[in-house]
């Protein structure tokens, strides 16, 4: 791209990055004000710490990506029979498997050991508030157990490493598709494609956290609806609020 159009596409990226910020900000409000409405506030409030419980391991990979990430890319520079790359020289096979396996991961598993050693002091928390009627949705103190450790010890340890395992590759397998579109939109490596760059990882890390419920619902839980919107919505608010407040005091060249 001519340096004058990028400079100009850029400004028009910028001014979306914005009005995108203020639009998921809304719907993190509206998400609020159902949640509580049609159940309670204290519901919303165990949705936002069991969403963040799961999808914890996509995001960190996600980010592990691009601390790990460079060198050979997974095309190979080859070209798709549109005439533009199939993925792009960020998408590296050093991204998609170190991301996960040295960050992700690890990350993830020693913050979910974090939590099963608080189990014990969390559980009765969460009886008391659902004793006296906290939760319409999640009165069940299994749901917590299920997020907090995998479901009761020591099964549950198991259950958390395969959640771990699953959603950490689901974000790398999400974020290749998303290049993949991207590329088929005509979309150069590193601009943004708004939305889906930020919610590609997501969506595959519930696909794949999912899988094994299919196979062992007595152990693995399906995401409910309420929890996939919240995190449809909770995704791309962070990670839009979070580049563009960068972006606006400095850190980063561009918001995205
Ligand atoms: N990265 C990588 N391998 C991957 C995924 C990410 O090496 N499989 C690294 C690359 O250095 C990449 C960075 O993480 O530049 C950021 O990833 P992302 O934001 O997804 O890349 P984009 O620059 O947006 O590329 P694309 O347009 O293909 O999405
Ligand atoms: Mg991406």
């Amino acid at each position: 791209m001519p340096d004058e159009s990028l400079i100009e596409s850029d400004k028009r990226e910028k001014k979306i990055a914005k009005i995108l910020a203020v639009c998921f900000a809304l719907l993190f409000l509206a998400d609020f004000m159902i949640v509580s409405f049609i159940f309670s506030w204290a519901d919303w409030v165990a949705t936002l710490i069991f969403s963040l419980l799961l999808i914890a391991p996509g995001y960190i990979s996600n980010a592990g990506m691009v601390l790990v990430g460079g060198g050979k890319p997974i095309d190979g520079g080859k070209i798709c029979k549109d005439g533009r790359r199939i993925l792009g020289d960020h998408k590296t096979v050093n991204g998609l498997i170190k991301g996960p396996l040295y960050v992700g991961i690890p990350i993830s598993l020693g913050i979910y050991l974090l939590f099963i050693i608080l189990w014990p002091f969390i559980n009765p928390i969460v009886e008391a508030a659902a004793s006296i009627g906290q939760y319409q949705l999640y009165s069940e103190v299994s749901y917590y157990q299920y997020y907090f450790t995998g479901g009761s010890l020591p099964i549950g340890v198991l259950v958390l490493i395969i959640r771990i395992i699953l959603c950490s590759y689901g974000a790398a397998v999400g974020d290749l598709i998303g290049s993949f579109l991207k590329r088929r939109f005509g979309i150069e490596s590193g601009r943004p494609f708004w939305v889906i760059d930020q919610l590609d990882f997501a969506i595959f890390s519930m696909l794949f956290v999912s899988i094994p419920a299919l196979i062992s619902p007595n152990l693995f839980l399906i995401p409910d609806l309420n929890i996939f919107i919240f995190l449809m919505i909770l995704t791309p608010s962070v990670s839009i609020i979070a580049n563009t407040i960068a972006y606006v005091i400095g850190v980063k060249d561009v918001p995205w």
